[in-house]
């Protein structure tokens, strides 16, 4: 048996899928206004793999991950988690999967300001009745350093410690498949890399899906996988990726932008 700075048994990579999209097209807007922003997108996001999506403004990322984690509906194409077809559930079927499934961090920390830090983080667990693990909670709470800080409310908090409040409780549920959209977008760089080593970590060691939204090549690197969106579409993929090959890649893309 492993035991990992967890305090549990390595998890066993599989290959199944956590979330696949299949020819997902989310079509805003009518007529004149009418943005196609995912254009027949399909991808795989594997168990206990970890993928960060990355691309220019604008070329569907977030919308991406809103129409994987059913906080948008597609226009057409499939989206799946696990066995489960998104489209076909109804709104008490969807609110129940995402509650019990899935964690997500947005670009904006969504927390509510008069709850502290610790309510803020349960309070996913409270609304759907679940009374948290304690001792994965202290380890999310201890490893996003914010043991000192569980009284707080956001508004006692910098803004690298709000984002660390909306990882653990992105994380505090155990969700099969986390999103996190852009996660260490306004943490400095030593906040950053102990989030997304955390992020890491749990997916290495405790077998976590995670797919996040970044910019930031270094960010990227931490990933198992890359994926490049352009204009609604995936253009590219890297697999190991280092800082460098991604900066090289996002280059390219620029260069061909600027030809075309
Ligand atoms: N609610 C909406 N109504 C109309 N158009 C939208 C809506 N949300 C997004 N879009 C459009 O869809 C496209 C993709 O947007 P999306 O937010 O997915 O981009 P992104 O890759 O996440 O960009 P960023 O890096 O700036 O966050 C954009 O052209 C955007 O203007
Ligand atoms: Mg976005």
């Amino acid at each position: 048996m492993t035991t990992t700075p967890f305090g549990v048994q390595t998890a066993v990579r599989t290959t199944a899928v956590a979330a696949r999209a299949t020819d997902l097209t989310k079509v805003y807007g009518q007529g004149e206004t009418q943005v196609v922003a995912l254009d027949a997108v399909s991808v795989e996001f594997r168990q206990a793999e970890f993928t960060a999506i990355m691309g220019p403004s604008g070329s569907g990322k977030s919308t991406l991950m809103h129409c994987m984690a059913g906080l948008d509906s597609v226009s057409g194409g499939s989206a799946r988690i696990g066995d489960t077809e998104l489209t076909s559930l109804n709104d008490k079927k969807l609110t129940r999967l995402r509650r019990d499934k899935i964690g997500f961090i947005f670009q904006a920390f969504n927390l509510l300001p008069t709850l502290n830090a610790l309510e803020n983080i349960t309070l996913p667990m409270d609304i759907a009745g679940r009374k948290p693990d304690k001792q994965w909670l202290d380890m999310v709470v201890d490893t996003v350093g914010l043991s000192g800080r569980l009284k707080h409310r956001p508004n006692q908090l910098s803004g690298g410690q709000q984002q660390r409040v909306a990882v653990a409780r992105a994380l505090a549920g155990r969700p099969e498949i986390m999103f996190a959209d852009e996660p260490t977008g306004n943490l400095d760089s030593r906040s950053g890399a102990e989030v997304l080593g955390f992020l890491r970590n749990s997916v290495r060691e405790l077998g976590q899906t995670v797919v996040m939204v970044t910019h930031d090549p270094v960010a990227a690197s931490y990933a198992d996988r890359v994926v490049f969106l352009a204009d609604g579409r995936i253009v590219d993929e890297l697999r190991e990726p280092t800082a460098d090959a991604v900066l090289d890649r996002m280059k390219r893309f620029d260069a061909k932008g600027r030809t075309s």
